[in-house]
């Protein structure tokens, strides 16, 4: 069975996120989509909050699982005999961390883990989670970056 990790932030959830998670879906037979849960980052959502959001935009796909890990990635994916990552590619400014995460995983798992790119669709080029933030933090329309749900929870956490 084919299975991969989508790791990241998620903080919140995007179309774009959202777009990945769909190709990997049909391309393996299992995506587990690995939500950092890292205190060191200021993060606006806590890690269930963004765990939630995750499982309730992903609830058409059955092959997707959400977790969260604690520590290094690469940790967890021997913990859970998970070799390939996968990361969506938005534009050339992206590739520099990523080529260098991505090597370095390889290098620090011996290996035994491998870095899947998919490019973001056109239409989500230029969106992230902190844009997201950024719109929702001063009241403006995000219903074309992110789910219902999602804006509903961005719009609970401004109201605050
Ligand atoms: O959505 P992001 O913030 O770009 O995702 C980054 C992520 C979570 C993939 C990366 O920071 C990560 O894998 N962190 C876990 C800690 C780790 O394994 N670090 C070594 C490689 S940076």
């Amino acid at each position: 069975m084919s299975k991969a990790i989508y790791p990241g932030s998620f903080d919140p959830v995007t179309f774009g996120h959202l777009d990945i998670i769909k190709r990997s879906a049909e391309m393996f037979d299992e995506i587990i989509v690995g939500v950092l849960n890292n205190s060191a980052k200021n993060s606006l959502f806590e890690v269930e909050e963004r765990k939630d959001m995750l499982i309730e935009t992903t609830k058409g796909f059955d092959n997707v699982k959400v977790i969260s890990f604690d520590g290094l990635l690469i940790d967890y994916m021997k913990d859970n005999n998970i070799s390939v990552i996968v990361r969506g590619l938005r534009a050339v400014t992206d590739f520099e961390y990523e080529l260098q995460i991505a090597q370095s995983n390889r290098k620090a798992s011996k290996g035994n883990v491998d870095t899947v790119f998919l490019t973001t669709s056109i239409e989500y080029a230029y969106l992230s989670s902190s844009i997201v933030r950024e719109y929702a933090r001063y009241g403006t329309d995000v219903s074309d970056f992110v789910p219902d749900y999602v804006e509903e929870r961005l719009k609970e956490r401004f109201r605050k």
